[in-house]
């Protein structure tokens, strides 16, 4: 595995492995790496001659008060971890790489921005599509694969593909779960022991609102109403509510298929989670 600092370095690898006639994968992450993004990494792997897995935690995607200074990191399991994982490159930029002082450029995917996530935190989704597209141009890959727990994220993202026509396939991966089925973050490790159980009851409310779409039921409130019986007394929401899985707009009554999305505090520790609520075709 070549590890790369600097998007020149970066760009060359890149144009190096297209003269070759071959394809590029691409992971981007924050690091502290689980099996989520490791999931990602192994599906991306499968998918192209070449594998890039960028770690960079992005400051233009925290807010004031976040928690970007306090971000886990342990590098050294990191590369070891994708090393393992036959990871071809792993890009590394610093920050004033990516955001040198004159930096002025953003993007912004205004309407799919606006509920969920980007009600509580604002600027986020600017910062997540700026520096996803500016590692879009460095790497230039034929396909990046995001994971469906943050699902306004990869919604985004794929709509910045198509609005800014970048010749790049998005792929979606499936949440990967604790056993006790909270999502994996590299946030959890903020948790104590008794937080990390009150988390688990967040999972257990989505599947008890998904139970009751599955016995018939339509109405928004109803399912969240059942939902919300599950969830323990020390989880704190920021928004706990059904969604239309493409436009993102709240729904009061669902169709064939909802996006039933959470973010919720647990002691300092903000969290999110989802399922999509869909008959079962199988
Ligand atoms: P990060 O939180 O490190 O996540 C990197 C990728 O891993 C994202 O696509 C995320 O959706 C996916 N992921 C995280 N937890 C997962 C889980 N439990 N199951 C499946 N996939 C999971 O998301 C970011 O970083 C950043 O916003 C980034 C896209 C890198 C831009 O800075």
């Amino acid at each position: 595995m070549k590890i790369i600092n600097t998007i020149d370095e970066m760009r060359s690898a890149s144009r190096s492995i297209k003269k070759e006639g071959k394809t590029i994968a691409l992971v981007p992450t924050m690091g502290y790496l689980h099996d989520g993004h490791l999931s990602l990494v192994r599906e991306a792997g499968k998918k192209c001659d070449y594998l890039v897995v960028t770690i960079f935690v992005n400051p233009a995607q925290f807010g004031e008060g976040e928690d970007l200074k306090i971000y886990p990191e342990n590098l050294s399991r990191d590369k070891a971890l994708l090393r393992n994982l036959d990871t071809d490159f792993l890009f590394l930029p610093a920050a004033q790489e990516m955001y040198p002082p004159d930096f002025q450029t953003y993007v912004d995917v205004k309407d799919l921005s606006k509920n969920l996530c980007g009600e509580f935190r604002p600027g986020h989704f600017c910062g997540v599509a700026t520096v996803v597209a500016k590692l879009f141009n460095i790497v230039a890959p034929d396909i990046a694969l995001f994971g469906e727990k943050d699902y306004q994220q990869l919604r985004i993202i794929r709509q910045m593909v198509e609005d800014l026509n970048f010749d790049i396939k998005i792929v979606g991966m499936p949440i990967i779960r604790e056993s006790g089925g909270l999502a994996m973050s590299s946030r959890n490790s903020y948790l104590s022991a008794d937080e990390k159980a009150a988390a688990g009851s967040i999972y257990r409310s989505l599947k008890a609102g998904k139970k009751l779409f599955l016995a018939g039921a339509r109405n928004a409130a109803e399912i969240k109403r059942a939902a919300l019986e599950k969830a323990a007394g020390e989880v704190d929401i920021d928004y706990f509510e059904l969604y239309d899985t493409n436009s993102l707009e709240p729904l009061d009554r669902v169709g064939e298929k909802a996006l039933f999305a959470v973010a919720a505090h647990v002691g300092k520790t903000r969290l999110i989670d989802n399922i999509i609520l869909e008959e079962d075709k199988s």
